[in-house]
């Protein structure tokens, strides 16, 4: 019989730099018990000089590669979801297979689809390898902290930097049971400037140039909390499954409140709703990777669990994955 696909191994890089609630109340005017209050988070992790969105990557990859015990020749794919990329071209994802010595020998190309860019990615290397075979390694990496503008207190605080990665492909490790992607219009979090205005001789300069994100986080908030509810029951009709069969659920870690409400919707208590935001903020698309890795190798995601993955993000994008841990 042929082996399901599902994720043999899981990786996760942070930077070394913390950045505390303390160190923030020194840039804007806030304070450590409003941001805790209100989001939950404590501290974020912010890339150095010589980290980018592709070198975290490259470490989590390595990390997920020696997890699963693959060896890079086997894989056929490499897909990246990330929003923060410091190159139009080429696409992390080929940066990262340079990096892991693998040029050549695979496919590899990015996506965007906000703080959901895992779940994108994973779904779109799953749907590859089914018709093609092999092994694909998929990663989330994000450098928010370059996007964000430092003067702004309501969306400063909220983001950190990481990576995140896994490898899937035929095993009797897990398996993917059910997933879906879905996406809508609202430019209620994005970018300010375009970024074709800044260097065409044929279009206006844009004053002042702005390139930092925006949001209205109270919106957002909203929009997030429906997500998480819409998308909870749409990938339980998907797999078939009920809310009392859930044993771990991994939401992405952008407010520990919008977990909380997930949480209640899910009837779930939260000792099995993973909690990292307090520690790394929201990681945009390294926050699911980053979290399942976390939770595998604490020992949160036990043998026969299945498990339910929840992305959000800007575009708007939602999405789900479920899968069930079988070693
Ligand atoms: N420190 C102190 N005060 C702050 C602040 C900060 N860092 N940021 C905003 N405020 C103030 C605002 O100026 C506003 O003040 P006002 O009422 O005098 O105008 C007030 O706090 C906003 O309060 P409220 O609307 O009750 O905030 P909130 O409970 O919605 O929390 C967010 C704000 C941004 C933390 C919250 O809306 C959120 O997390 N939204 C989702 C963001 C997100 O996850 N985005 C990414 C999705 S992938």
């Amino acid at each position: 019989m042929s082996l399901a696909i599902g994720i043999l191994g899981t990786g996760a890089y942070l930077p070394e730099r913390v950045l505390t609630n303390a160190d923030l109340e020194k840039l804007v005017d806030t304070s450590d018990q409003w941001i805790r209050e209100r989001t939950g988070i404590r501290e974020r992790r912010v890339a150095g000089p010589d980290e980018d969105v592709a070198t975290m990557g490259i470490a989590a990859c390595r990390q997920a590669l020696a997890h699963a015990g693959i060896d890079g020749s086997e894989l056929r794919y490499l897909v990246v979801g990330s929003n923060t990329s410091n190159y139009m071209y080429p696409a992390i994802a080929i940066r990262i297979q340079h990096g892991l010595g693998l040029d050549d020998k695979l496919a590899a190309f990015d996506l965007q689809a906000g703080c959901s860019g895992f779940n994108y990615a994973l779904y779109v290397a799953e749907n590859l390898i089914k018709n093609e075979g092999g092994y694909a390694l998929v990663v989330g990496t994000d450098t928010n902290t370059r996007m964000l503008d430092f003067t702004d207190r309501s969306t400063c605080i909220l983001f950190g930097d990481g990576a995140g990665a896994v490898v899937i492909g035929p095993t009797d490790r897990s398996r993917l049971l059910a997933s879906f992607l879905a996406s809508s219009y609202n430019g209620k979090l994005y970018l300010k400037t375009e970024f074709s205005e800044l260097n065409s001789p044929f279009l206006p300069k844009p004053t002042p140039v702005n390139n930092y994100m925006y949001m209205d986080g109270p919106e957002i908030f909203k929009f997030a909390v429906r997500a998480v509810q819409e998308s909870l029951r749409r990938i339980l009709a998907q797999a078939g499954m009920t809310r009392e069969e859930i044993d771990f659920l991994i939401i992405h870690q952008a407010n520990y409140r919008i977990l909380e409400t997930g949480a209640r919707f899910a009837k779930m208590p939260m000792d099995k709703v993973y909690v990292n935001v307090d520690r790394y903020g929201n990681t945009s698309a390294a926050s699911i990777p980053i979290a399942l890795h976390e939770a595998l190798m604490e020992g949160k995601i036990k043998k026969n669990h299945k498990v339910i993955l929840i992305s959000f993000g800007a575009g708007v994008t939602w999405a789900a994955t479920a899968l069930e841990w079988l070693s």
